[in-house]
């Protein structure tokens, strides 16, 4: 109850501050296009959405129990497992259908090459960055098998072969993945929503980021240390303009735009 009503708070905080509907008080050309025609641009449809959201849908419907590990309470070493239904999973950790069409609309427009996503799940997200293009690389990370199978079998049924699931706790397979590829054109943190590993996991993709790289962030007010994280990516000197749409939060590193932050209304 207590962190329902914090989180309602950081909501009010939230919306009191949020502005620039369609674009008002925007000053930079880039990101007032990317405001109103990225993020606002809601009425785009494509055949993927209806692909993915069926699929969803059938999940949703699944009262199947797997036993999943859970990485948020757990020792480093010896994660404790419990049973959960497949409905209850999808409704409380995949990506809502309007983030990840978001999601998409991104990708869509930046045509990223090498997408990194820390945190797979069912592979809701996955989709939606895999969907936009066949020949872009996504690598996708998660800790609990009994979710991989899950998410490779949607993977098959959406005919998406452009996914490199890697298993494993992220504090291994980040690196992992790091050192097979030269740069990081777009990363999708949205797993272990911690302040320590949200910024660790940040520092470490930060060193193949390259001027035009997007790194988005889930969940930056779900807590008040994933609020202190967000603060500190903001801070960071290579970040260059911050979006804080409140379900996420998004940095550019382009040189040509001036330092600021802004709190959208969306
Ligand atoms: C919020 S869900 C990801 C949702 C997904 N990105 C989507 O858009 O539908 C986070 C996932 O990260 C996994 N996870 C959390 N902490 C982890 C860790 N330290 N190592 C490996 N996997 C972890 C969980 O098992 C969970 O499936």
């Amino acid at each position: 109850m207590i962190k329902k009503l914090s989180f309602l708070k950081r909501y009010l905080i939230f919306k009191l501050k949020a502005k620039h509907k369609n674009g008002h008080g925007i000053h930079s050309p880039f990101i007032y296009n990317f405001l109103t025609e990225i993020i606002e641009n809601e009425n785009e449809n494509f055949y993927s959405f209806f692909e993915i959201e069926k699929l969803r849908f059938d999940l949703l419907k699944s009262k199947k129990k797997i036993k999943v590990k859970d990485f948020g309470a757990g020792s480093k070493k010896n994660f404790s497992s419990k049973w959960r239904k497949i409905s209850d999973i999808t409704k409380y950790s995949s990506q809502s259908s309007r983030f990840g069409k978001l999601l998409f609309r991104i990708v869509n427009e930046f045509k990223p090459k090498t997408i990194l996503e820390i945190g797979t799940s069912f592979g809701i997200g996955t989709s939606y960055l895999a969907k936009v293009n066949s020949k872009n690389k996504i690598f996708t990370l998660e800790g609990c098998e009994e979710i991989i199978n899950i998410a490779k079998k949607n993977f098959e049924i959406l005919k998406l072969k452009n996914i490199y699931i890697k298993k494993g706790v992220f504090s291994k397979t980040i690196p992992e993945v790091l050192k097979e590829i030269k740069f990081l054109d777009f990363v999708f943190f949205d797993g272990n929503h911690r302040k320590k590993q949200t910024l660790e996991y940040f520092n470490i993709c930060l060193k193949k980021s390259h001027e035009k790289s997007i790194f988005i962030f889930d969940d930056i007010h779900w807590s008040k240390e994933m609020e202190e994280a967000w603060e500190k990516i903001k801070e960071n000197k290579k970040v260059k303009v911050s979006l804080d749409l409140f379900f996420i939060g998004i940095i550019f590193f382009r040189k040509n735009l001036q330092k600021q932050n802004y709190v959208i209304n969306f």
